[in-house]
C-alpha cells in the first residue's frame, strides 16, 4: 500500500496490465524522464505502444519553458480526441514541468486529464494509473524530494548506443525569465555512485556514448565515494575513467560557475566530444544583469577563448533569448556582436516568452512582437551562416562517429553522429550500428553530411 494525495491504494501494478504510450517535448532532461518512465511502465506489466491510438495510458512529457511549447500539448489532446485516437476511456497522464507549472488548474480546465505528475513524480506513475482507474477520482500529485525518483526507478532499458544521464534535479539559478526553478525545484545532486552505477548499466546495454543531464552541470555538487561534496570536473575524470565509455557529453554548462578546473578536464580528457553547449542569452551587459545571469559578455568570450586554448578544435553552441522586456536595438546590436565575435556553431533562439510568476513578467515589454520577430529572423540567419561555414570546413576530413542506426530517409544508409554533434549518413552494413568507425566527409549537405566508410 502507498499514499498519493490522501488515497490509500493497491499498488501491485502488476495486476493493471494495459497498453501505454509516452509523448515528449522539450528538453533532454524530458528525454531521460521519459525513458525511466518507459521502463517503470514496462516493468510494472504494460506494453508500450509506439502510436497513440487505442492505448489504454497516455503520458505526456511536457516542457514550460516557453508558453507555445505549453499550448502545444493541449492541441494535441484535442487532435487525439477529435480523430478518434483517444475516448472516454483512455487514461491520459499529464506531467513534466507543464504539470508541476499548473497542478490542479489542468484538472480545472477539464481537457480530459486525469491526473496530473512532475518531474520529480515520474515514479509513482503506475501507482497514480492503478488510484484513478480503482476511484475514478482525478490525481494531481507534483511534490516530492528531489532524488527520490532515482531510487525508486528500475534499472533502464536498452535504447541505442547513446545515453543520457540525469546527475542532477532542479535548477538554483532563479535567471529572471526562466519557470524552470519552480517547475524542478532547487538544484539536487545525484551521489556519484548512483550515476557510476546507472553508467555500468548502460555499458551492460551496449552504450558507447554518455550524455551527462543537468540544468546546469557545473554546479554538480554530489557526494563522492569518500562521502565529501564532489565537483563536476571530478565526475567528468571519473566517467571518462570507465573502459566502455569511448565518448562524453554534457549538457547544460552554463557560463556561471565554468571553473577552470572544467576547462582543465576539457583539455584533459579526448574522450570528451568537440562541442560544448553554453547559453549565452543575451551580448548585452545591461540584459544579462536584467536576466540575473552572473556574467558579461567578455567573461564569456575570455570563457570561450580559454576553452578554444584548451581544445582548439572545440565547437561551441548556445542559446540566446531576443526581445527580453525592454531590450533596445542596441543591446541587439550587442548581441549580433558577440555572435559575430564567437561564431558560435549550431545554436538555439528564441523570442521571449513571458511566463507567470517569474520576475521578468513584472517588467515593462513595450517593444512590438513585431519587431522581436525580424531581429530574430536576423539572428537566426547568421547562426545558421556560422553553422554551415563549420560543416563546409569538414568537407574531405575524416571524422570518428557513433553509429546511431538507420537513416530515416533511406534504409540501405546509416546514421551517425561526429564529435561535433553533426549527423551523418553512408552507405554500411547494419551490423555496425552501435559501433564508433571513421568515415570520410564527401558532401555537405543543409543539416547533414555524407559519408564514406574508411576501409582500414
Ligand atoms: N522565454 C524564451 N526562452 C526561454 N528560455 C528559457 N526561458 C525562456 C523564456 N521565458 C530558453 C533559454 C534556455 C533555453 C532552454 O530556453 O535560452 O537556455
Ligand atoms: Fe532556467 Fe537559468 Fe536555471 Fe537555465 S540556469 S534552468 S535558464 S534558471
Amino acid at each position: 500500500m502507498s499514499e498519493i494525495t490522501g488515497i490509500r491504494i493497491n499498488t501491485n501494478a502488476k495486476l493493471q496490465m494495459g497498453t501505454f504510450h509516452v509523448a515528449v517535448w522539450g528538453c533532454q532532461m524530458n528525454v531521460y524522464d521519459a525513458d525511466r518512465i518507459r521502463d517503470l511502465m514496462t516493468a510494472s506489466g504494460y506494453v508500450e505502444k509506439a502510436e497513440p491510438d487505442g492505448a489504454d495510458v497516455i503520458i505526456l512529457v511536457t516542457c514550460a519553458v516557453r508558453a507555445k511549447a505549453e499550448d502545444k500539448v493541449f492541441n494535441q489532446i484535442a487532435t487525439w480526441r477529435h480523430r478518434g485516437v483517444t475516448n472516454d476511456e483512455t487514461v491520459i497522464a499529464l506531467g513534466g514541468c507543464v504539470g508541476s507549472e499548473l497542478g490542479q488548474q489542468i484538472i480545472e480546465m477539464n481537457k480530459g486529464v486525469s491526473i496530473v505528475f512532475g518531474p520529480r513524480t515520474a515514479h509513482r506513475l503506475p501507482a497514480m494509473v492503478a488510484a484513478f482507474r480503482a476511484t475514478g477520482d482525478h490525481i494531481v500529485d507534483v511534490k516530492a524530494e528531489a532524488l527520490e525518483k532515482f531510487d525508486a526507478l528500475p534499472e533502464q532499458g536498452q535504447r541505442g548506443p547513446s545515453a543520457f544521464v540525469t546527475i542532477m534535479e532542479g535548477c538554483s539559478n532563479n535567471c529572471t525569465y526562466c519557470i524552470v526553478p519552480h517547475t524542478r525545484g532547487g538544484e539536487d545532486s545525484r551521489p556519484e555512485q548512483d550515476i557510476l552505477d546507472e553508467i555500468a548499466i548502460h555499458l551492460e546495454h551496449g552504450v558507447k556514448e554518455i550524455h551527462l543531464l543537468g540544468q546546469n552541470v557545473n554546479s554538480y555538487r554530489g557526494l563522492n565515494a569518500e562521502g565529501k561534496v564532489g565537483r563536476f570536473s571530478s565526475l567528468l575524470y571519473e566517467v571518462a575513467s570507465i573502459p566502455g565509455v569511448e565518448r562524453l557529453r554534457f549538457t547544460t554548462s552554463n557560463p556561471m560557475e565554468f571553473t577552470d578546473d572544467i576547462v582543465q578536464a576539457i583539455a584533459d580528457l579526448p574522450i570528451i566530444a568537440d562541442s560544448i553547449h553554453i547559453p549565452v542569452q543575451s551580448g548585452s551587459d545591461r540584459i544579462l544583469k536584467l536576466m540575473k545571469r552572473d556574467y558579461t559578455s567578455d567573461s564569456y568570450r575570455e570563457l570561450v577563448a580559454k576553452l578554444r586554448k584548451a581544445r582548439p578544435n572545440i565547437y561551441i553552441s548556445t542559446d540566446i533569448i531576443v526581445g527580453f522586456p525592454g531590450e533596445t536595438d542596441e543591446d541587439f546590436a550587442e548581441t549580433m556582436r558577440l555572435v559575430n565575435d564567437i561564431k558560435f556553431d549550431s545554436s538555439f533562439s528564441f523570442i521571449y516568452s513571458k511566463r507567470p510568476g517569474t520576475p521578468a513578467a513584472d517588467l515593462e515589454d513595450p517593444v512590438p512582437l513585431d519587431h522581436k520577430r525580424q531581429n530574430l529572423y536576423v539572428l537566426q540567419a547568421k547562426l545558421e551562416e556560422y553553422a554551415s561555414m563549420y560543416s563546409q570546413q569538414m568537407l574531405g576530413t575524416r571524422q570518428r562517429v557513433l553509429v546511431e542506426g538507420i537513416s530515416r530517409k533511406n534504409e540501405n544508409e546509416l546514421k551517425a553522429r561526429t564529435s561535433n554533434n553533426r549527423i551523418a549518413v553512408f552507405e554500411g552494413s547494419r551490423d555496425l550500428v552501435g559501433k564508433m568507425i571513421d568515415i570520410d566527409v564527401i558532401k555537405v549537405m543543409s543539416h547533414t553530411l555524407k559519408g564514406q566508410i574508411v576501409n582500414a
